[in-house]
Parts: structure tokens; sequence; C-alpha cells
């Protein structure tokens, strides 16, 4: 399975911190956003991902994560003109994707959870149909919303309703088998002038090849699109990793629990980071003795 992470669009909501710099590229606490959704896709055992952002932002991508070879990835790289939509990110994509199942996560959707880990390695298994998430949040008004029966059957999926069928909303994370790239290109854009994702959804739907994972109380999904959320994604981080010890969306802790780099290489990643707490803790896992699972 292969990887897009689609970092781009305006980023409004967020003036005047984004009138210069992608949305994507804020932190979130101590790290970049597009960090998180990078985590998402290598712990779903991703290596090879597509980052698709603005003409004006691209390059700040290249030069944060390069190639990703540093951990153990392989990272390319496509501009989308305009922010046409979410649907738009499979037509962009289309030779990286190269026939295999994909999946996409949106670079600013922020996600922490005891076994999510497992949850996406499974879900990366998919090879026809897709898979997508519902998660229960108190407006949900403001997402593509799920309507679902008493065995979870999807009934209908709707893009930011006025009347919302239910409170699961569909986080800004799919999988999908290589006939998304056909359906993505009849896509027709919506009254509000984009190539919706819930259309593609909706294809999937409708031939019976839709699959969706409620997730529980255990996972949290958290909202950036406000000044505000992005402050309280900031503290929800904080908090856990201060209280953990361990960190969320730590890329180079993922590529090596995932084996993906050597603790020689791992220890090369943390030295110039040695004097800040997020390269301390890098070196701090080189020499840990007993690994702890990576969920
Ligand atoms: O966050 C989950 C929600 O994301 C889903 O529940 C919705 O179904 C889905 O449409 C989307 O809604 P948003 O209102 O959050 O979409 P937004 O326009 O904010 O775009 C999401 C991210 O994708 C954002 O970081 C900008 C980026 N983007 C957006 C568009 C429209 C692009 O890179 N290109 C685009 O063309």
């Amino acid at each position: 399975m292969k990887g897009i992470i689609l970092a781009g669009g305006t980023g409004t909501r967020l003036y005047p911190l984004t009138k210069s710099i992608s949305k994507q590229m804020l932190p979130v606490y101590d790290k970049p956003m597009i960090y998180y959704p990078l985590s998402v896709l290598m712990l779903a055992g991703i290596k090879e991902v597509l980052i698709i952002s603005t003409p004006r932002d691209i390059a700040g991508f290249l030069s944060l994560l390069g190639n990703g070879q540093k951990i153990g990835m392989k990272l390319e790289y496509a501009i989308q003109e305009q922010p046409n939509g979410l649907a738009e990110a499979f037509t962009i994509g289309e030779s990286f994707i190269d026939g295999s199942p994909v999946a996409l996560v949106l670079g600013d959707n922020v996600f922490y959870g005891s076994d999510f880990g497992s949850r996406l390695l499974e879900s990366a298994e998919l090879k026809t149909g897709s898979v997508i998430f519902g998660c229960h949040v108190a407006d949900p008004k403001a997402y593509g919303v799920i309507e679902v029966d008493d065995e979870m059957n999807i009934l209908s999926i709707e893009e930011k309703p006025e009347n919302p069928k239910s409170s699961y909303a569909v986080p800004g994370l799919y999988f999908f088998d290589n006939k998304v790239v056909e359906i993505a290109k009849k896509v027709k854009p919506s009254k509000r002038g984009e190539k919706e994702i819930t259309a593609v959804i909706e294809e999937y739907r409708k031939n019976g090849e839709l699959k969706v994972n409620i997730m529980g109380r255990g996972l949290a999904w958290l909202d950036t699109g406000t000044h505000e959320a992005l402050l309280e994604a900031s503290n929800f981080v904080e908090a856990i990793q201060k209280r953990q010890g361990l960190y969320v969306a730590c890329i180079e802790e993922i590529a090596y629990r995932r084996g993906y780099i050597t603790k020689a290489q791992l220890v090369e990643l943390a030295e110039p980071l040695i004097k800040t707490e997020y390269g301390k803790y890098l070196m701090d896992i080189s020499t840990e003795r007993n690994l702890q699972p990576n969920k």
C-alpha cells in the first residue's frame, strides 16, 4: 500500500498565522503539524508516501523531510495548483499510485490512541474496496458525517450537513483500492466548488465496497482548524508526552521501532538535536533495553 498526505489548501481560517507559511507546517506543541499524519502512515506500515502541497509551500516540506531516506521512508512531492478538493489527491497522484491500493491522510489531522497502530496495520492490508473511520464528535456539522444502521452498515454520507443524521464524523484518513483513481476522475465539483472526498466514498458505498471502523473513546482525533483548536491540540500533546514520557508522532522513534533504521542511524539523527528535549528523547530510546510495543 502507498500513502498520500494532502497538505495544501489556503489555511485562511488561521490567518495571519498562515499568510506566508503552510498550515501543515505550524507547530503542534513541539513538532510541525505534518509529522502527525506522516506518523499515521508510518504506523500503518506504509513506506512510500506522496506529499501534495501548494506551489508556494512544497519547497518547505521538501526542506523539512527530504526524500525520507533518513527515516527509512521514500517520500515524493507533487503540487496541487488550486485547492480544488480532496478527491484531486488521487488524480494528481495517479502515476505515484501506479495501480496500488492507497491511503490518504489529511495534513492537518492529528490522531492519538491506544491500539491505533494495530488498527492501522489491519486497514493497510486492504486489497479491494475501501475503509473509512467514524468518530463521535460534539459538533458533526463541520465534517463529513455518516449515517449507520444497527449492523454498522453505512446508509449515507454527507459533507458538512445542516442537519447531521448522526454524531459520527469521518476523520481525514481513508484507505482505498486501486479503483480510486478512476472514481476520482469522474467526481464533479460540489456546490462549494470542490471535488469532495465524500463523493468518492459514496461511490464505494453504492457498490457495497465501503467498510467503516468506528473509533471508540480510546482514540483522540483532534482538530487544528481554528486558533483555539490548534492550541488545544498542542496542550493535549504536551499533557500526554509529559505524563507518559512517550512522544506522540515522533517519526524517528517510529522508524526505529518499526525497524526502518538502525540504532546507529537513530543516534545520528538525535545528535544535532541533543540540546532539545526531542533530541534527548531520541537518544534515550537508542539506549533503551526493552523496546516497548509500538501501538
Ligand atoms: O478533517 C476531516 C474532514 O476533512 C472530513 O470530515 C471532511 O469530510 C473533509 O471534506 C475535510 O473537511 P475540511 O473542511 O476539514 O476540509 P478542508 O477544506 O479544511 O481541507 C482539509 C485539509 O486538506 C486542509 O489541511 C487543507 C487540505 N486541502 C484542502 C483542499 C480542499 C488541500 O490540500 N487541497 C484541497 O483542495
